[in-house]
This record gives structure tokens, C-alpha cells and sequence, in this order.
């Protein structure tokens, strides 16, 4: 059962005002709020457990590492990857794609390749594999996403071909709230021989994700987007991938031995670990994990695309609004452009109420030309927004309107 005010209970943020008002947090796809279990985690971490992992011969140390890699394990599970060995601790979904592209990229791609990304990718998915094009003479082709923002399947197949070497594309778009039909890229991408890259960031909270039977290459996400701490995520990779993989980075951990002209590598998932790592980021994921676990997923997306549905309609009611991106299969994420009124305006009039929005290209901003916009204005629900929630927003929205046009 999905009860709401049990939900929003466990999050300290809902309980403040913001210029006044109750906050109305709709900045869901940006990040998270964190619930209370895990910002007790992170805190007695700190408070009790410091400790660096993997290295120290005493108590802290030892529990601090078994916490460490218990993290690897869930977070396994909750992807259900057949090994640690397979998910690699990242600063985020943005290094995981860096790693990737650089340790992968750089060492299998020739002059000629083909790189296929999606007109809806992030810019965190689309500059790592531009670099690697430059470096590599390798050539870039995006998949195309119609006017309302759906995927266009002739073009899934038009533009993955036997050139092609890496498929790279987001499960679900931060500003459309698109679902790319995620398995028929891959089947797509393996029938031609082709690695594929699934950036997880907006999809890790809305479906069960099974890298296994998806049989995708590599898979990405944040833990910040998943009710997590900032500056830690994953990637996933297939471990006879990772193993011919070079390492992306270098220094203490990721070595075996050391001698003063040259090295031996660590096994995985260490290789691609160097430094000490962000051990509260991984215990506060830990935690976020076994609250997202807890959660009846189903019921929970339910409630946001019933949420999501409310504000669009009331949004084409209202009249002078476009909104952008209605995909039949999408997560509750409102893209909309107020006509007549600059983005950053509307936002900053929501602000006042209390309510948070994000504006502008979202990372996106190869789309939004193609659009003919330079921003957009963002309502991006989660499981703790209510229908009071929605009322606020629209309620502000014709506000924004009454005071700018
Ligand atoms: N990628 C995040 C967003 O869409 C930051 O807002």
C-alpha cells in the first residue's frame, strides 16, 4: 500500500517554508531529497565510523569496509549483475559515461567507427563520445526523437549499422520524460555486433532494471537521483569487457604492486577504483537502496503518472502553454514553455511561492534547437509530491502569467 503522508513524513526538506510558503519541491529529475534514514546514515558515519577502507589493520577500518562493500553487493542486486566484481564505484553517472569512453573508447575504436547516441541524450552523453570521435576520426550519429518526443524506429534501425561500435542512450529522458524502447536498441546494437551503454540516471527510479536479461554492455546512474548522497554512482560493466579495459585512472588501490619504472593493475572491480573512495557516499547509497527497496514500485510510479497526468491536463486547460514532450510511455516529468514568457521569469515567480522548478536546456541543449527553444520550464515529480503539490504549481503557473503577460 502507497501512503503518502508516510512517504513525505520521512523527508526533513517537505517540513520547511520557502519565502513563506510550505516548499513545493518539483525538481525530482535534478535530484532527489533525501530521506531521513539516510541522512542518519551518512552522519553516524562520520560521527562513529570514519575510517578508510581496504587498508586499515583495526575495528573502524574493518567495518567500514564490510559497509563499503555490502553497498557493492545491494547495489548489485538491485541491478541484478552477476558479480562485484562488475559494478565499479564512479563519482556519478557523468564519469561512469568519461570512464567509458575514454578506458573503452580510446583503446577498441578506429578511424571510420560509428557512434550512436539519441537526439534526447544529456550533454554528460553526448561530449565524452564527441571528444572520443575527435581523438579517434570516429563518426557520430543520433537517433531521431519526433516533435512530441518519441523515439523514431525507423531511425533506431536506419541508423544502427555494421559501422556502428557503441550505442549509447538514456533509458529515459531528464527532459522529456521519454522512455526509449531500451530493448530494442540493444537486440538492435547486438545484432550488428555493436557494445551498448544504457545511461540509467532517470530510469534507475522508475523500472526494475535487469542489466542480465537486457544483455546491456555497460549501465550507468547517480546515486543522488535515487534518493542517494551527491558524488557517487556506478557503472556497471560486463566483466570480459572490464577486464581487457585499461585503467581510467591511476594511484593508490587500483595497484597490485609498484615498482619504480612500472606497475601490475589491481583485480576488478578495483582497477578502476585509484584513491580513497567515497566510502559515506557508498554507505549512504546502501541505505538509500534499502529505502527505495521498500517502496511497492509500481504503486509508487502509479501515483507520480497520475500526478503527471493532472498537471498536463490542467496545464492544456489553462491555454498560452506548450508543453513539450508527450510521449505515450513516459516518467513524470513536465516540460513546458509558457508562451509569451521567458523560462528563467516564470521560474523565478514560482520561486517566490515556495515552489521549485527547474528552467532552462536542462543539459539538452542539442534537442531544444531542434525544438526551436532555448529553455523550458521543468516540474519533475517524485514519489513524495502530492496532488496539493500539483494545485500549487498550477495555481502559480497562472500566476507567473497574469504577472509577465
Ligand atoms: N541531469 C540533471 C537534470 O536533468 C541535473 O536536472
Amino acid at each position: 500500500m502507497f501512503n503518502i503522508d508516510h512517504i513525505r513524513s520521512q523527508f526533513p526538506a517537505l517540513k520547511q517554508k520557502v519565502h513563506g510558503n510550505d516548499l513545493v519541491y518539483l525538481d525530482s529529475a535534478a535530484t532527489t531529497l533525501k530521506p531521513l534514514s539516510v541522512i542518519e546514515r551518512i552522519t553516524k558515519f562520520y560521527s562513529y565510523e570514519t575510517a578508510n577502507v581496504h587498508r586499515g589493520a583495526h575495528y573502524l577500518s574493518d567495518m567500514a569496509t564490510n559497509e563499503f562493500e555490502k553497498s557493492r553487493d545491494v547495489i548489485r542486486q538491485l541491478i541484478g549483475a552477476n558479480s562485484i566484481e562488475e559494478i565499479i564505484f564512479t563519482k556519478g553517472t557523468t564519469e561512469s559515461i568519461n570512464l567509458v569512453a575514454q578506458s573503452y573508447g580510446e583503446n577498441f575504436l578506429h578511424e571510420g567507427d560509428e557512434i550512436v547516441l539519441t537526439e534526447l541524450e544529456h550533454h554528460a552523453d553526448i561530449v565524452p563520445w564527441q571528444i572520443l570521435a575527435q581523438k579517434k576520426k570516429c563518426v557520430l550519429k543520433f537517433i531521431k526523437i519526433s516533435a512530441n518526443g518519441e523515439f523514431d524506429l525507423d531511425s533506431v534501425n536506419e541508423k544502427i549499422n555494421l559501422r556502428t561500435k557503441i550505442v549509447a542512450f538514456s533509458g529515459c529522458s531528464n527532459i522529456l520524460g521519454t522512455f526509449a524502447p531500451v530493448q530494442i536498441i540493444i537486440q538492435k546494437a547486438k545484432a550488428v555486433g555493436a557494445i551498448t551503454l544504457l545511461d540509467a540516471a532517470q530510469y534507475i527510479s522508475q523500472v526494475k532494471i535487469d542489466v542480465q536479461a537486457l544483455d546491456v554492455d555497460f549501465l550507468v546512474f547517480s546515486s543522488h537521483k535515487l534518493f542517494g548522497p551527491y558524488g557517487f554512482g556506478v557503472l556497471y560493466g560486463k566483466k570480459s569487457l572490464l577486464e581487457k579495459m585499461p585503467p581510467y585512472q591511476t594511484g593508490g588501490s587500483m595497484i597490485s604492486s609498484v615498482e619504480e619504472i612500472c606497475s601490475t593493475y589491481n583485480h576488478l572491480p578495483f582497477k578502476f577504483e585509484a584513491g580513497t573512495p567515497h566510502i559515506e557516499g557508498a554507505i549512504g547509497t546502501l541505505s538509500a537502496i534499502e529505502f527505495f527497496n521498500q517502496l511497492d514500485l509500481p504503486l509508487v510510479i502509479a501515483h507520480e503518472q497520475k500526478l503527471m497526468q493532472t498537471l498536463q491536463a490542467e496545464l492544456k486547460v489553462m491555454g498560452g502553454i506548450r508543453l513539450i514532450g508527450e510521449a505515450a510511455h513516459k516518467a513524470a516529468i513536465v516540460s513546458f514553455v509558457v508562451e509569451g514568457a521567458h523560462h528563467s521569469d516564470v521560474g523565478q515567480i514560482l520561486d517566490q511561492q515556495g515552489i521549485a522548478v527547474r528552467v532552462g536546456h536542462h543539459c539538452t541543449q542539442p534537442l531544444l534547437k531542434k525544438l526551436g527553444l532555448t529553455g523550458t520550464v521543468r516540474a519533475s515529480i517524485s514519489i513524495y509530491n502530492n496532488q496539493s503539490d500539483i494545485e500549487k504549481l498550477v495555481d502559480g503557473v497562472k500566476k507567473a502569467k497574469r504577472m509577465l503577460l
